[in-house]
């Protein structure tokens, strides 16, 4: 599929059902989210819409004022997921890309993931950084995992995108 036929746009409540889906299906590699935090956060949503008006993807973000100097946040992409019959084609950077360049006018300090694919963001810049640089984003995100003993046994890596 050309990537020109794919639409990135924001979110919109009409969205939070299939966002849901999208996320449910590719529940070993991202944190759940419940409808509720989804519609909450709505607006921090980008999609990938197909021609046909399926999503084919979605990324998210959070600000963690309390990772580094408050006033200069801590930007984190979250919940990026394409369909899994659409990998491959360019579609994970088009959003990435996308959503950076929209994190980009915060002008944030950083932008972090955690993730089990770091190739794909080392292709688009991120380097591995310490996890315990992102204490507070274990404390809040990873503390209540049930898939791993501990934030530090879990192989998710920590990456960092600071040229900004
Ligand atoms: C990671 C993910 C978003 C990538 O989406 P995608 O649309 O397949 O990625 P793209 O086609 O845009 O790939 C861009 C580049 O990264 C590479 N790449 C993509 N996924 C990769 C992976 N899992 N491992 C290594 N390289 C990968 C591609 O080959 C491509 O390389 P190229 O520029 O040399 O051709 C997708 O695999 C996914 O939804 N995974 C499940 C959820 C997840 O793990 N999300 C990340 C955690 S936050």
């Amino acid at each position: 599929m050309p990537q020109s036929q794919i639409k990135i746009r924001t979110a919109s409540l009409d969205d939070a059902r299939n966002i849901f889906l999208l996320i449910q299906n590719n529940i070993d590699q991202l944190v759940p989210r419940s409808t509720s935090d989804i519609v909450q956060n709505i607006d921090r949503f980008l999609v990938a819409e197909l021609p046909d008006g399926e999503l084919g993807g979605v990324i998210c973000y959070a600000f963690y004022p309390e990772i580094g100097e408050p006033t200069k946040s801590c930007v984190e992409i979250k919940s990026v997921c394409v369909r899994k019959d659409l990998r491959k084609l360019g579609l994970g950077r088009q959003l990435v890309k996308a959503q950076i360049e929209r994190l980009r006018k915060f002008k944030p300090a950083q932008i972090v993931v955690l993730t089990f694919a770091p190739e794909f963001f080392e292709k688009l810049g991120f380097k591995k950084v310490p996890k315990e640089t992102l204490m507070h984003k274990l404390y809040i995100g990873c503390i209540n995992c049930t898939k791993h003993e501990s934030p530090f046994t879990c192989p998710e890596i920590a990456m960092a995108l600071t040229d900004l």
